[in-house]
């Protein structure tokens, strides 16, 4: 049996031993064992593919593969085999993050080989970069003569170790790869390189670098153009804190500016997180085939405690809902894809409410949205509260003299603790917040997708309650609830 059937079967024979009590209802999480990254994200003949840095044999990080599931609608979504396996002298030691491109009918994926170079020694490693094809999106062949770049078209003042996730874009005739990677002093930048058959590559230049804040390593650069301007992501590997920002170990960051192909030259004027809360990394964006530019995420972050892998649950790692990037005045919103609504059932509602205290909602949950507008009058402080229990509880509030938005999950159950703040302003007094509850998940979008804040919490299964508070005289405009499973 090659690697991917050996996968496959192991999966279809263990995925029943998953532990059901932190599954998230939709949200896309591997069958069995461990995911990170979204990966080769595209819409390909009719259905969105996404891929997923995967370890199957275990809910921990190890010999990564090519996890695969599609979906119509991008909520509801289908796992099939497994696309890639490392068991290749170019990829033995993983199939690392990459990118998809539709050629010619075919699906091409483009990912980083990952091979320690010592035995016993994960610090010394190599990375190059390979390409896989597919002509029904279902079996993968990789490329015969892998690698398509290697280590000899590093250029100089680049890492020779760290030289990840190739993302593949095409402008006019011309390929481009752009490649994360680091200088010759730890600081972040991305490789750009060019081809016109996806075989031949060319380094161009450095693209971008960072400076001393902005990390020691770049991770899974995506580009995607906008009318007017072009946005570059990067994952940024220990990201400096800056006052309220930048507090998770590694950060996902964007540059709003723009692109120069021909010299590889990417200009800007400032760079912005992604997502404002805890749990939000590697994004992906694919533009579907009606324009639409879709960005996905893995939803937790390294280095932190996954919970369900530590309670031996045989998962761990999820990804975020899909969200729609727009571009407004000098930064990017994002909006809940719309498909989600179609997932909406029993409609809670109530209007028009002033509040000076807490009450608990008549309606109760584990996995739903809720829709609402509060209007601040006399508050100091109002917001929402999730998954309450005796002793359990994950708090969204608006703290009115600081003008800030707080997520805490100091009392969110046995996942980590803390709280994220980030600056929001109200509209005419009005803050509306669309916020997404799965069993072990928060993502609340924040005025009409200004900002996002992400989120896992892992309280207990009775905690099911919602309640709406304010410290001071509030009005809830309107709260919608829904659920959705
Ligand atoms: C980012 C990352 C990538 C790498 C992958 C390995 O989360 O570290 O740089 O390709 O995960 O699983």
């Amino acid at each position: 049996m090659n690697k991917i059937d050996e996968a496959n079967e192991f999966i279809k024979q263990n995925k029943a031993k998953v532990n059901p009590k932190y599954r998230l209802k939709y949200h896309l999480m591997g069958e069995y064992g461990w995911i990170n990254d979204p990966n080769g994200f595209i819409q390909y003949k009719g259905n969105y593919h996404l891929f997923y840095q995967h370890y199957p044999y275990d809910a921990v990080w190890g010999p990564m593969h090519w996890g695969h599931a599609i979906s119509k609608d991008l909520v509801k979504w289908f796992y099939l085999p497994l696309a890639l396996a490392p068991e290749e002298d170019y990829d033995r030691d993983g199939c690392f993050s990459g990118s998809a491109i539709e050629k010619n009918g075919k699906l091409y994926l483009f990912y980083t080989g990952h091979i320690y170079t010592k035995k016993e020694k994960n610090d010394d490693y190599k990375q190059v970069q390979n390409m896989a094809i597919s002509a029904d999106g279902i079996a993968f062949e990789k490329y015969e003569k892998n690698p398509i770049i290697d280590v000899t078209q590093i250029p100089d003042k680049a890492s020779k170790k760290d030289f990840r996730d190739p993302r593949i874009f095409k402008i006019g005739d011309t390929y481009y790869l752009l490649i994360g990677s680091n200088d010759e002093h730890g600081i972040g930048q991305i490789l750009m390189y060019k081809s016109i058959d996806l075989i031949k590559w060319e380094f161009v230049n450095i693209l971008l670098k960072g400076n001393e804040d902005t990390g020691i390593n770049w991770e899974c650069p995506d580009i995607v153009r906008f009318d007017d301007r072009d946005i570059l992501f990067v994952s940024a590997q220990y990201m400096r804190p800056n006052g309220i920002y930048f507090k998770n170990t590694h950060s996902s960051i964007y540059f709003m500016g723009e692109l120069n192909s021909e010299e590889g030259k990417f200009t800007y004027e400032d760079y912005w997180l992604v997502d404002y809360g805890f749990d939000f990394y590697a994004p992906q964006i694919s533009v579907d085939k009606n324009g639409r530019i879709i960005m996905i995420a893995w939803m937790n972050m390294w280095e932190t405690d996954l919970v369900t892998n530590r309670l031996g649950h045989n998962w761990a790692g999820a990804m975020t809902l899909p969200r729609e990037v727009l571009a407004v005045d000098e930064k990017i919103h994002f909006r809940p894809i719309s498909e989600i609504t179609k997932y909406r059932k029993k409609e809670y509602s109530l209007q028009d409410l002033k509040l000076d205290g807490e009450m608990c909602l008549e309606t109760i949950g584990t996995s739903y949205e809720i829709d609402v507008e509060f209007e601040s009058l006399d508050a100091k402080e109002f917001g929402l509260k999730v998954r309450k229990g005796k002793k359990e509880e994950t708090v969204l509030s608006y703290n009115c003299q600081e003008s800030l938005f707080i997520f805490n999950r100091d009392r969110s159950g046995v996942g980590p603790k803390g709280e994220r703040k980030t600056l929001v302003n109200l509209n005419e007094g009005r803050l509306r917040l669309r916020v997404f509850v799965d069993v072990s998940s928060v993502e609340v979008f924040i005025n009409e997708g200004e900002e996002v804040m992400t989120g896992r919490i892992y309280p207990d299964s009775e905690s099911i309650n919602i309640s709406i508070f304010s410290v001071g005289e509030c009005r809830v405009l309107y709260l919608k609830k829904w659920d959705i499973d």
